[in-house]
């Protein structure tokens, strides 16, 4: 039994919708998606970076061993049409949306929306090093900020409610060096 009001739309968050939604919501919940696991591997030509220095940014790869923390929004129903033309826009370079079951954190299960870039889409660049990915990351700046904030950014939000991961602090160690 859930005990918090959790009808309507929800929204999963694993990049930078945990730490700059942007759009209305009832209430935000750590949540977790199991059968996930969040990668750097998603190429960013136009939020994060230019088509000359594209960025990196995360998408969510399928791994029944693995499971990825990040924030839920409850959308309200007179809200859930525009929020989700403002998604739409703002994912549009290679994410596509998928309803999969997650946990709130301490309340229970619910469907949610999730926007994941697949390995088919154009932007998707694959596995690279820590280190390579952390080149990229500071030195490409995008219309919507620099690639090192929205790095900082998802690692501090992450930090308040996650355990560590090994992936973007085997990244952050490189951006030291
Ligand atoms: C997300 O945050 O859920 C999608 C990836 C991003 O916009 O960084």
């Amino acid at each position: 039994m859930l005990d918090i009001d959790t009808q309507g739309l929800w929204i999963f968050g694993y990049g930078s919708l945990i730490w700059k939604p942007n759009f209305p919501f009832i209430q935000k919940k750590p949540a977790i998606l199991t059968g996930w696991v969040r990668r750097f591997y998603q190429a960013s030509p136009d939020h994060r970076g230019t088509k000359v220095c594209p960025g990196r940014v995360v998408t969510l790869l399928p791994d029944p061993t693995e499971k990825c923390y990040g924030m839920a929004y409850q959308i309200a129903n007179t809200h859930r049409e525009k929020v989700l033309n403002y998604l739409d826009i703002r994912e549009q370079k290679g994410y596509s949306l998928l309803t999969e079951q997650i946990v709130l954190l301490g309340v229970g299960s619910v469907p949610a929306l999730v926007y994941i870039a697949a390995t088919d889409n154009p932007h998707y660049i694959g596995p690279e090093s820590p280190k390579d990915i952390a080149a990229q990351i500071t030195k490409c700046t995008g219309p919507s900020g620099s690639n090192l904030e929205y790095f900082l950014q998802l690692r501090t939000a992450l930090q308040k409610f996650s355990p560590s991961e090994k992936h973007l602090d085997d990244i952050f160690q490189h951006l030291h060096q």
